[in-house]
């Protein structure tokens, strides 16, 4: 039977450095740094930290508990438990993928780039013409195509030879590094400014509709949660596996390297002097404020600087490899392809798709605000509505490793009113945001 030869990891170990891996990525750094320095910073993280807690969790222990249930890709499973109605969710899931990863692939890219150029020529001090020259046009594409066949190799090798070997390797590294970065961070003179624009809470500043929207896309984005990541990442679980202390891990260490890349990132740029730049933030900011900083430091600047690009470039893959593996299972369970032919055929395409961003900023940048404030957003009311009221038994089905506890039943409590009338809410705000977003690149005035 097909199911018996479905794959499984070598390890919980390996399961949970895997999703740790997709979870952890460009957005605990790259768009982490860049929001909260545009949505005014401490605020931000609050609402950012409250969204993890109270939307992400229970919507990744609901995928978790589909995924491990169904042992399959996203369009069967949900096909599984609630009929082939609700195929239509799963095929949102894989076209949301394939938008994620095309523009994805495209910073994956730059963060390759900007490693190579640390290693080689170093950094170079007018680091906002730099960007402008390498973040559009053949450049990007070149370093795009380059990161998207990194990315396609490794999930050619499968779950436990390729996701999870790497993941083994890459994700303590990244730690250490980031770690590090952190504490040298903190001995710098000045670094107190950047401390306080990051942790002062502002009440005021937080509650505005524009960050609590921004706040909650994040916390999707960040736990890699709304498109089946996560559900399929459980269908290689075996049936005995505890998903409430799995997604309690998962969530926390992917907090922890967001808030430590905050306490790296936003110390260095002030204590250099750079605090100006973030006021006019954008999604460059990561690469301009950042190696400015760098730059200034000599030597000392390259090798931390070097050090924290590799970290992003591993990051930035473990993640990638975690969006084209919801493409690859889709296409094997759908057309019965095998693996490399999968990964080839999708992998392909979504590059296809991202060389549209790769050449243009503002299509990227359209990309993100559709993808996370509502696809991720709607997928993640979807898989709401159907764990919280469609599923039947979600409570044995998550419990099956162990005892039901009370935390299930809140659980489905929160599934089931708190988590969908807020996601609701969220995308109504979002959709005229959007919106505007939309017809201003598309020229409608
Ligand atoms: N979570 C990853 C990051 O922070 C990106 C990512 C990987 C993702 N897989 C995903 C986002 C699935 C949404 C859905 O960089």
């Amino acid at each position: 039977m097909a199911k018996q030869s479905r794959e499984q990891w070598r390890s919980r170990s390996g399961f949970l450095l895997a999703a740790v891996g997709s979870a952890v990525g460009l957005g605990n750094m790259w768009r982490f740094s860049y929001l909260a320095s545009e949505k005014g910073g401490a605020g931000f993280v609050g609402l950012y930290l409250l969204f993890t807690l109270l939307i992400g969790l229970p919507v990744m222990l609901a995928e978790l508990t589909i995924g491990r249930g169904a042992r399959s890709g996203p369009v069967m499973a949900l096909a599984h438990y609630g009929g082939s109605a609700w195929r239509w969710l799963g095929a949102v899931f894989v076209a949301t993928g394939f938008l994620i990863l095309s523009y994805y692939g495209v910073i994956g890219g730059w963060t390759i780039r900007y490693a190579f150029e640390a290693a080689t020529i170093g950094f170079p001090v007018d680091s906002a013409a730099h960007f402008d020259d390498l973040a559009s046009g053949y450049d990007s594409l070149a370093t795009q195509v380059a990161f998207m066949a990194m990315t396609i190799l490794i999930v050619c090798g499968g779950i436990g030879s390729g996701i999870e070997r790497v993941a083994r390797v890459a994700m303590p590294g990244l730690f250490v590094i980031m770690i590090g970065i952190a504490l040298y961070a903190f001995t710098l003179d000045g670094a107190g400014a950047g401390y306080a624009y990051y942790l002062n809470f502002d009440l005021e500043k937080a509650l505005t509709l524009d960050v609590i929207v921004a706040a909650a896309g994040q916390a999707f984005f960040s736990l890699s949660l709304g498109m089946g990541v996560m559900l399929t990442f459980a269908s290689y679980l075996p049936r005995d596996s505890h998903l409430a202390k799995e997604t309690a891990v998962i969530s926390f260490a992917d907090f922890g390297v967001a808030y430590v890349a905050g306490l790296m990132v936003f110390p260095l740029i002030f204590a250099l002097g750079m605090g100006s730049e973030i006021s006019g933030s954008t999604i460059g900011a990561l690469f301009v404020a950042l190696p400015k900083a760098f730059a200034t430091m000599g030597l000392v600047g390259r090798i931390v600087g070097l050090a924290f690009f590799l970290a992003l470039v591993v990051g930035a893959l473990t993640s990638a490899i975690s969006l084209l593996e919801v493409l690859v299972s889709a296409s094997m369970d759908a057309f019965h392809w095998e693996r490399r032919r999968a990964a080839l055929v999708s992998g392909v395409l979504v590059t296809g798709l991202g060389a549209w961003s790769a050449f243009d900023l503002d299509i990227l940048d359209l990309a993100d605000s559709i993808a996370i404030n509502l696809f991720l957003v709607g997928g993640g009311l979807g898989i709401t509505i159907f764990v919280g009221w469609i599923m039947h038994d979600p409570i044995g089905e998550a419990s099956a490793g162990g005892t039901p506890s009370i935390v299930y039943v809140i659980w489905r409590g929160l599934l089931r009113y708190v988590v969908p009338a807020a996601l609701l809410f969220i995308l109504w705000h979002a959709l005229p945001e959007t919106w505007a977003k939309f017809r201003a690149v598309a020229g409608l005035g």
